[in-house]
């Protein structure tokens, strides 16, 4: 190769091989680089809002020590590559949904159970808990420790007709997260189940390859998912919460005075934004209602409906979660 081709090609690697999105912190040389990565959308979404909220604390007070970059939406990693990156140091932080950690732990099962949690205070109360803070390091022998709960909000059922009963979603296909207990609630309910990635859900909304999905009142919102929905019915059958993680070797690698200011900043990050998450979940749902979405409530029976068709996968999942976790839930008040 001439030296004049030989010059372009390098230049022509150096471009491609360039990460397709800019350092959005600007790291200074020197820092410690500490990399967020997460699947929603940056406003107006709990989760978004806090993690910048994360990285703008970490940037101001560790300034020259510790510096992250917080990538949105599914700009590197969804949540499946998320725990391989962490473990691999490609990043340091992820929170992903709680219904996501299947194949390390059995016990965030709870989570999941549907109607255990009759609102967003008494998610709060069992992540205080001893046994919910005893769930943050379940996952250590998988190279994994928990930082923190970060809540999102109830879930809703949205679909391409009317769901008023749990017998309107007869044999339609719900999108929902890698949780085996969702596929048995949809069981219950006469649907079928398909485990995909967020970011893939507006498409296969939209293109009918699956008739509906579930999800808190900001994910609705943020990804338009009421859009391409007849519309959302007010279930607050589940809930959504995150675990903040990281890898178990990176966070006991870290200076202690380093280790323990950073981890003061998470817990603060974490207590602000578990304050303000109603908030913003009533702000989404009202957001969908002034977008002209439809929002439909059930009626005390139309409730009761759906408690009682999927309250018993409960009993499908208590070998694997423990008795003593779920009473300890079901004791911080459902
Ligand atoms: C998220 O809120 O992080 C995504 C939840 C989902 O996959 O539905």
């Amino acid at each position: 190769m001439n030296k004049l081709l030989g010059a372009a090609s390098a230049l022509a690697i150096t471009m491609f091989a360039a990460p397709a999105f800019a350092d959005p912190a600007g790291c200074d040389d020197g820092e410690m680089v500490i990399k967020f990565s997460h699947v929603v959308a940056e406003k107006g979404h709990p989760k978004g809002e806090a993690a910048k909220q994360f990285g703008e604390r970490v940037n101001q007070e560790m300034e020259g020590t510790a510096c992250m970059e917080v990538y949105p939406n599914t700009t590197l990693y969804d949540d499946d590559k998320v725990m391989e990156a962490l473990l691999l140091g490609d990043v340091q932080i992820a929170a992903p949904s709680l219904s996501k950690f299947e194949a390390y732990t059995l016990k965030y099962r709870v989570f999941d159970l549907p109607f255990l949690f009759a609102s967003l205070d008494t998610v709060n109360a069992f992540t205080q808990s001893d046994t919910g803070k005893s769930l943050l390091t379940v996952m250590e022998d998988e190279g994994y420790t928990g930082l923190g709960y970060w809540l999102s909000g109830l879930k809703q059922f949205s679909a391409s007709k009317p769901l008023l009963l749990p017998s309107d979603a007869n044999g339609l296909k719900f999108r929902i997260q890698t949780s085996d207990v969702a596929n048995a609630m949809i069981n219950a309910i006469g649907g079928s189940a398909q485990k995909l990635a967020f970011s893939e859900v507006y498409g296969a909304l939209q293109t009918g390859v699956v008739d509906g999905q579930e999800n808190s009142w900001c994910n609705i919102y943020t990804q338009k998912f009421f859009e391409v929905q007849d519309g959302v019915t007010e279930t607050n059958h589940q809930t959504l919460a995150y675990l903040l993680v990281t890898s178990t070797e990176w966070l006991e690698g870290l200076d202690p005075a380093v280790r323990e200011q950073f981890l003061k900043i998470a817990d603060d990050v974490t207590q602000a934004a578990n304050a303000d998450v109603a908030n913003k979940e009533a702000a989404c749902r009202q957001n969908i209602l002034d977008a002209g979405g439809t929002i439909r409530e059930l009626t005390p029976e139309q409730r009761t409906e759906w408690v009682s068709t999927m309250k018993p996968v409960w009993a499908e999942f208590e070998g694997d979660i423990g008795k003593d976790v779920i009473d300890a839930a079901v004791a911080s008040g459902s």
